[in-house]
């Protein structure tokens, strides 16, 4: 089938190439040129894993072409909108000026029967808009809305592989709504022919669908942090405390990782513009949690500039070795990105922060260009006074502390993301701390041990 993908960013890249994967004639579309030239070329604008090689594949069949031409679009049947809803500079509501213009690439472009289908995040209600501009234009053309679910260092594989697929459709139940169920189909037959369950509803519930999921993610996540200030104060453990949790199978063990919190260019501008709509709707109170959401996410990274200037005995000086600059392990994404705002954060109470990152240095470099970056893990840790574990990439999941021993200045690790066998550190003489599993607060939990030095477990403890 011919189709378009409007937008070929974090989204609209990885759903193009798979579709080309599947066997489609995709042309994707966007206004950068620079993308379009690098992507044409089959390769990637960002780090994803697995992509590269789609990509590489598709063009290089001819079923996967790049183009800033909108023209481009006339003849495809179905067109992808896959472009950006990024928070407003003004308020917490999604920026919809990309969808816009999308839709006004499209609108002298379709033909009877096309199928817009967006996938985008967008708040409710804009899918009915878009529809409404369509005839408003005099275009008979039809609109699905067909959430998108996918995480960024896994995008291929959920993109080929999803949880679910979700169709909201207008007029469901009419034969036009099933005409686009079933055009839909066609174009993720493979998907359907394995079993990938389908949900076919109207058009705000499908839009909600996606909202609603990051929400609930991005709670779960604020649950155990809240968990972790509670257990700083008592003097528990709040990695055991979800662990206990997650064996439940109502609850279960995903996104109750302790430390840093969640960030990245989704969960948090998708709870703030849930948050906005809601109030828009007149339904404020009944996501008001959700702003408490932010701010127990925001709170960790307090929590995290206390502990190290706890470990570090003060910050100013400090020499802090910071590992991670990307929001999440397997990718180079630094929106949003908790461990980069940290090493900001302890950076502006005078340490002295030397960054690294094994993908996202670049990008990191052009957001804060303040900071000092090392090429690798040894470089950062030579001379340093403390070292904070801030993105849990393998390659620091896996350090031996005994190589960090040999090169660090002091022997003091602060872990925020809860992946290190702190044991293994004291036995090899280092004072280890974490988010969540060590006292923060003065006085408190593990503070009131007197084998404990400035809120650390003791070495060897
Ligand atoms: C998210 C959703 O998972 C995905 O379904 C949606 O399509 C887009 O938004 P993504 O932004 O790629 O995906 O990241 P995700 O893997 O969900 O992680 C988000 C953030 O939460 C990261 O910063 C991660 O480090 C953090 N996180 C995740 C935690 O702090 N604790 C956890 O237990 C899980």
């Amino acid at each position: 089938m011919r189709i378009s993908v409007i937008g070929c960013g974090y989204l609209g890249a990885v759903h193009a190439a798979v579709l080309a994967h599947l066997g489609h004639d995709v042309v994707g579309i966007d206004v950068d040129p620079e993308k379009v030239a690098v992507l044409a070329s089959g390769h990637t604008t960002f780090f994803e894993p697995g992509l590269a090689e789609l990509l590489a594949a598709g063009t290089q069949s001819g079923r996967l072409r790049f183009s800033t031409d909108p023209a481009e679009l006339a003849g495809a049947v179905v067109h992808f909108v896959c472009v950006g809803t990024p928070q407003r500079a003004d308020s917490g509501l999604a920026d919809l000026a990309a969808v816009d213009a999308a839709v006004a690439a499209l609108l002298p472009r379709l033909a009877s029967g096309d199928l817009v289908v967006g996938k985008s995040t967008v708040p409710v209600g804009t899918a009915a808009s878009v529809l409404g501009r369509l005839r408003a234009a005099g275009s008979t053309a039809r609109v699905v809305w067909n959430p998108e679910f996918l995480r960024e260092g896994h995008a291929v594989g959920d993109t080929l592989r999803p949880d679910r697929l979700v169709y909201g459709v207008a007029d469901e139940g009419s034969d036009d709504g099933a005409a686009d169920v079933a055009l839909l189909d066609e174009v993720y037959a493979d998907l359907l022919r394995r079993g990938v369950p389908r949900v076919v509803t109207d058009l705000p519930t499908a839009e909600l669908a996606k909202v609603a999921a990051n929400s609930f993610l991005a709670t779960k996540i604020s649950f155990a942090n809240a968990m972790a200030e509670v257990c700083e104060a008592a003097g528990g453990d709040a990695v055991a405390l979800a662990r206990t949790m997650a064996y439940d199978p109502r609850i279960g063990a995903q996104y109750l990782g302790v430390g840093l919190g969640f960030g990245g260019g989704c969960l948090p501008k998708d709870i703030r513009a849930f948050a906005a709509t809601a109030d828009e709707l007149g339904v404020g109170r009944s996501v008001a949690f959700l702003h408490e959401v932010d701010e127990i996410n925001d709170r960790c990274q307090d929590r995290a500039v206390e502990l190290v200037g706890r470990a570090a005995g003060g910050l100013r000086g400090a020499r802090v070795a910071v590992l991670g600059a990307a929001f999440k392990p397997e990718s180079d994404d630094v929106r949003s990105s908790p461990a980069l705002d940290l090493a900001v954060r302890i950076a502006d109470e005078g340490a002295d922060v030397v960054v690294t990152d094994p993908q996202a240095l670049l990008r990191a470099q052009l957001v804060a260009p303040q900071l000092r970056y090392a090429v690798d893990a040894v470089e950062a840790l030579t001379g340093a006074d403390v070292v904070v574990l801030a993105t849990e990439w393998q390659e620091y999941r896996s350090l031996d502390p005994a190589a960090v021993a040999a090169v660090v200045r002091r022997r003091c690790v602060v872990d925020t993301r809860n992946v290190w066998d702190l044991q293994q550190w004291q036995a090899a003489g280092f004072q280890a701390a974490a988010l969540g599993r060590s006292a923060v607060r003065p006085g408190a939990g593990a503070a009131r041990d007197a084998a404990s030095e400035g809120g650390l477990a003791a070495p060897g403890g």
